[in-house]
């Protein structure tokens, strides 16, 4: 153990000295170093497990160390390692081919698959797909929306701390309220608002002094809205069922595209294929990301409709990057789309899904501080509030999120630490994401840490 503090200090020395904290979050007080992982958990240097609910920001779906991800990983390496990009080879090919036949079967939708290596790539490679196609600049994106952080992706991420300190961002999107029922922007009820937030995006079509549309041509300035069907690091906010196909017939009426960005939601995080097919919509493009892999080897891209991505329309090296379709990402890839395929795997996402809520749900008659809890599938928000169940209370998850790291959680007479990812407006929000493969006894095992920590860290425990 004293050589495991020795190597814990040096490194945590080291990393102070000669790493750039700004390539990454540093939410933490005391930073954690992990040493190994498998499943549902990671492992510190002394071998403590720490449950996982969150997966690396939901890339990591199958678990940890997923068996048959890491055979393939294992074959390419034997095979075809390295290659580039410029030369084809099977991996990507036949990737391409499965993703655009779940776009078929998910939407009845043919297009094609154009690759890079990170979310917030394929985001710029989308805009400059949408750019190309209708010359245009402008977008429309949600308020709490999360696309990304460099400069292009920073332009539609709503946050302005993000943006704030790097001067002026031409095509900054027209950021429009997200359906956060649980907070209306609008202060509205859901059941008697009569989507009064669509019929607000709506009037902004009304007059040319909206500043969207030239209501004399028709001609509209903006290009495309780029949205998540459930927000992400928004707080895993999920729209009222009717509310994306109302905006829908808005944008098909003025010829706006409609961007779906899959990069946390897709590959059954809600239980089904995409986020989107939810909704009852089709997208004109997806963007797609961080699960396609497992968190193998860096791996995204996005789709789209054949009009705008055949080769007439968007031509041999529109974008480029070294790494873009890697064979170590591909060959995972191909493996992940081959185990997504297995028919039980929707089935098990959702029912694990309903019985983490059913639990948080427990909690939340103990916890008046428990403001809302909801979940698609295996995508889960936990709101933690004030003891009136409304003021959002980021002084208590920042205490419960700190001290799950710690490691100091006790089940069946074990040590273990718990790890979460906070998300949310007002950084309020447990956004869970749990492995596919969480068992029973692991969502028994969140139940009782999170109970341990809501009781420790809140006064009164009673609801009534
Ligand atoms: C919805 C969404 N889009 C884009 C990104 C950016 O992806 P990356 O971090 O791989 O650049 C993220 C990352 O969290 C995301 O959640």
């Amino acid at each position: 153990m004293a050589t495991v503090s020795k190597l814990e200090k040096r490194l945590l020395k080291e990393e102070s000295r000669y790493c750039s904290q700004g390539d990454t979050v540093h939410y933490l007080k005391k930073p954690r170093l992990f040493a190994g992982c498998d499943g549902s958990f990671l492992y510190d240097y002394r071998g403590r497990p720490y449950l996982d609910l969150q997966m690396w920001y939901s890339t990591v779906n199958l678990g940890y160390k997923n068996r048959r991800v890491i055979d393939a990983v294992r074959d390419q390496i034997d095979r075809l390692p390295q290659l580039a990009s410029q030369y084809l080879h099977r991996e990507k090919i036949e990737l391409a081919a499965a993703i655009s036949r779940q776009m078929q079967r998910s939407f009845q939708a043919k297009g094609r698959v154009h690759f890079n290596v990170g979310g917030s790539q394929a985001i710029e490679d989308s805009i400059k797909l949408i750019r190309k196609a209708t010359g245009k600049t402008l977008f429309f994106a949600f308020q709490g929306g999360y696309h990304g952080r460099t400069i292009a992706a920073s332009e539609i991420t709503s946050s302005y701390r993000y943006r704030r300190p790097y001067g002026h961002f031409s095509n900054r999107a027209q950021f429009i309220p997200f359906p956060y029922c649980f907070r209306c922007h609008y202060g509205r009820r859901f059941g008697s608002c009569k989507y009064y937030c669509v019929q607000q995006f709506e009037r902004l079509f009304d007059t040319e002094y909206n500043s969207v549309l030239d209501t004399k041509t028709g001609e509209c300035e903006f290009a495309a809205f780029y949205i998540e069907p459930i927000q992400g690091t928004g707080g895993y906010i999920v729209p009222p069922a009717d509310y994306f196909r109302r905006i829908k017939k808005v944008l098909d009426h003025y010829g706006i595209y409609l961007v779906d960005d899959e990069t946390q939601m897709g590959f059954y995080r809600t239980g089904r294929f995409w986020g989107l097919e939810h909704f009852g919509i089709k997208p004109d493009c997806l963007v797609f990301g961080k699960a396609l892999t497992n968190g193998m080897n860096p791996l995204s891209g996005f789709w789209a409709r054949e009009e705008l991505v055949s080769p007439a329309a968007f031509p041999p090296g529109s974008t480029h990057s070294t790494f873009s379709s890697n064979p170590m990402g591909t060959g995972a890839g191909l493996e992940v789309m081959k185990l997504l395929q297995e028919k039980t795997l929707a089935a098990r996402v959702n029912s694990s899904g309903r019985k983490f809520v059913a639990m948080l749900k427990k909690l939340q008659k103990k916890y008046k501080e428990i403001g809302d809890v909801s979940g698609l599938g295996l995508a889960i928000r936990l709101e933690l509030c004030e003891k009136d169940g409304i003021t959002p209370n980021g002084r208590l998850v920042d205490r419960i999120f700190q001290a799950g790291l710690e490691g100091n959680l006790e089940y069946k007479g074990k040590k273990y630490g718990l790890v979460l990812d906070v998300g949310g407006y007002y950084k309020n929000v447990f956004t869970l994401a749990p492995s596919f493969y969480i068992s029973d006894e692991e969502i028994a095992m969140a139940g009782r840490f999170l109970d341990e920590l809501l009781a420790r860290f809140t006064r009164s425990k009673s609801r009534r």
